[in-house]
């Protein structure tokens, strides 16, 4: 049994997403959540380059806040640091990758199925890599969507110019015959009801936030990791850009109050 909390992070708002599954899911558990957004996006900038924020925010969430746990609630930062993560710190760290592609094997009925991510994931070939060494016997079309999360950033979810942009981006989706799309970079949920109209109906969307928060789950289990206070859980928010953006978007897109912002400084390091 253990108190501590766990951390979650990602570029922006994003991670959200999994925060919100992860309340869902473990009310008990507290949760410091850090939205990078002084430095986002993630998605164009060299793979090398968000692996060594990922270092950086994982020390800075066990040395601040002695985190039990690590999410790393973003497609781009998964691809590009979760196995060096996982080599070079002691404490369980999970990705959304894994997950994501365990919720969409089970989602496809004709074994094609679409992922769309930012430019970073779609060219570290994470999802390609994983569908072809897991021999998971799927047809994989992968899309990169330059331009969808500055959209989510600034508080856009819906309407015309999101709408364009998205039927452009996934023309190689809609031409795929694919039955599944998963949503393969974590702010693309808020962009969920536009990506429906744009591929139809019938094509199930699948995001990895309820399998991470599920895989959280059974680790904490596994290695006795729960908590078991009585006390209320405890939400605590930290951004490195603007923290009443973050409070003021953030409480929109989790559907709850964010009333307290924590602010990080990361200097000029990388
Ligand atoms: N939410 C991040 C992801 O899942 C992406 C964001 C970014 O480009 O900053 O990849």
């Amino acid at each position: 049994m253990d108190n501590r909390p766990i951390g979650v992070f990602d570029s922006g708002f994003g991670g959200l997403t999994v925060a919100r599954a992860l309340i869902d899911l473990l009310p008990d558990e507290d949760l410091v959540y850090l939205g990078d957004t002084g430095r986002y996006p993630y998605g164009s900038r060299p793979l090398s380059q968000v692996k060594n924020f990922a270092n950086q925010i994982t020390q800075w969430l066990i040395d601040n806040h002695n985190v039990k746990m690590v999410v790393v609630a973003c497609n781009t930062a998964s691809a590009a640091a979760l196995d060096d993560l996982q080599s070079k710190f002691e404490l369980p760290i999970i990705g959304v990758i894994d997950p994501g592609i365990r919720a969409t094997k089970r989602a496809t009925r004709n074994k094609k199925v679409g992922v769309i991510g930012t430019v970073g994931t779609i060219s570290s070939q994470a999802y390609q890599k994983a569908v072809l060494d897991q021999r998971l016997g799927m047809d994989l079309v992968a899309c990169p969507c330059p331009g969808l999360v500055e959209f989510v950033e600034r508080g856009e979810t819906s309407g015309q110019d999101i709408y364009d942009l998205v039927e452009k981006l996934l023309l190689p989706i809609k031409q795929g015959g694919v039955d599944t799309l998963l949503l393969g970079c974590t702010h693309y949920p808020f962009l969920a009801r536009v990506i429906s109209d744009v591929v139809g109906r019938d094509v199930v969307l699948v995001s990895s936030a309820d399998e991470t928060a599920f895989e959280v789950r059974s680790i904490l289990d596994e290695t006795g990791l729960n908590t078991h206070s009585n006390k209320e859980a405890k939400v605590k928010f930290f951004s490195s850009g603007d923290p009443q953006w973050f409070a003021k978007l953030g409480s929109q897109l989790l559907g709850l109050e964010i009333a307290d912002v924590g602010t990080v400084e990361w200097g000029s390091q990388y």
